[in-house]
């Protein structure tokens, strides 16, 4: 497999500063190195540069800092476009999660049916007219789906790159109004975080890999880290209590690699600024390194034990 890693430094989609420093923090914490280690070749594209924010007063229709989201994301989406398009596997470190509208413009159009899996505490199914804070990282999944207006819904020059039907919402447990009508009226898969503790971690991403495979021609992982509970991952700027454990999220990757379904991946939201202990870039690069095929030390462990 051959990867192309690619940061985007953003963190105009929410407010707290801090998320634009996460590829940095994500390769200092020795990313690149440990893809290698494990025989695959790594190409590190850098950063896609993200503009600065525009005066607050200028954010318009409920979204803040649109400019400079939009211009991002449009480069985002021609560069990974051109990834896939080179046949290699698209890695996108964040920034906040209003990126995966440019990652998934890049990704769809070569694909007839793409199918993402969203693994977050959040629906990120927000438009302006539902938005309880004017964010956009509360929005690329409805931007995706072709929700919302036209300067998000037609980054990468075409609308619609997910249909409802191929999305599997993973960890949600704080889900806005907006949001849960339209998860019902569409009826999108979600297993919440409590679904997760009650079925077991490998059933759900079993389940969700059976669902996506039979209809999809490929799988997008968009992996917020808020969707791990704080108390494990609390270099987040929206946390949400009563989340996924750390260990079951390095089985849920470590299930996805097992797979050989996952086509493109992205790892969003992680806040330098805000972390406890530095821990949460250092447990992103072990989930990172985990879906690419690195035994986790709870894999060897039980391996061991098992004999
Ligand atoms: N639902 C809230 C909003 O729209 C929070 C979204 C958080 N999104 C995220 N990618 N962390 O403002
Ligand atoms: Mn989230
Ligand atoms: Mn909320
Ligand atoms: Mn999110």
């Amino acid at each position: 497999k051959k990867i192309s890693m690619l940061g985007v430094p953003m963190w105009l989609g929410q407010t707290r500063y801090g998320t634009n420093l996460g590829p940095s923090e994500l390769r200092l914490a020795g990313l690149t190195g440990r893809l290698k280690q494990l025989g695959l070749e790594v190409a590190d594209e850098g950063n896609v540069p993200v503009g600065s924010a525009g005066p607050r007063k200028l954010a318009d229709k409920n979204m803040k800092n649109t400019k400079a989201v939009v211009k991002a994301n449009e480069k985002l989406a021609a560069k990974v476009s051109d990834m896939v398009k080179k046949g290699r596997f698209p890695l996108v470190l964040g920034g906040d999660h209003s990126i995966a509208i440019g990652t998934l413009a890049g990704i769809a159009k070569h694909y007839k049916n793409l199918g993402v899996i969203w693994y977050d505490a959040h629906a990120d199914m927000n438009t302006p007219e539902t938005s309880p804070s004017g964010n956009i990282h509360g929005m690329p999944l409805a931007a995706s789906m072709g929700l919302g207006p036209a300067c998000l819904t037609q980054i990468g020059g075409y609308s619609h790159k997910v249909r409802p039907e191929n999305i599997v919402l993973i960890g949600v447990r704080d889900i806005d109004p907006g949001e849960q009508e339209l998860i019902a009226n569409a009826r999108i898969k979600a297993y919440s975080a409590d679904d997760v503790s009650r079925l077991g971690i490998d059933k759900v991403m079993q389940a969700a890999l059976d669902y996506l495979a039979e209809r999809c021609d490929g799988i997008h992982l968009s992996f917020d880290l808020d969707g791990i509970d704080p108390a494990e991952i609390p270099g987040v700027g929206t946390p949400v209590s009563a989340g996924i454990s750390y260990a079951d999220s390095l089985q849920a990757v470590e299930l996805l690699f097992n797979s050989q379904k996952i086509t493109s991946a992205e790892f969003v939201e992680v806040n330098p600024l805000l972390d406890k202990g530095g821990v949460s870039a250092q447990r992103t690069v072990d989930l990172i390194s985990t879906l690419f095929g690195e035994k986790s030390a709870l894999a060897l462990r039980s391996e061991i034990s098992v004999g």
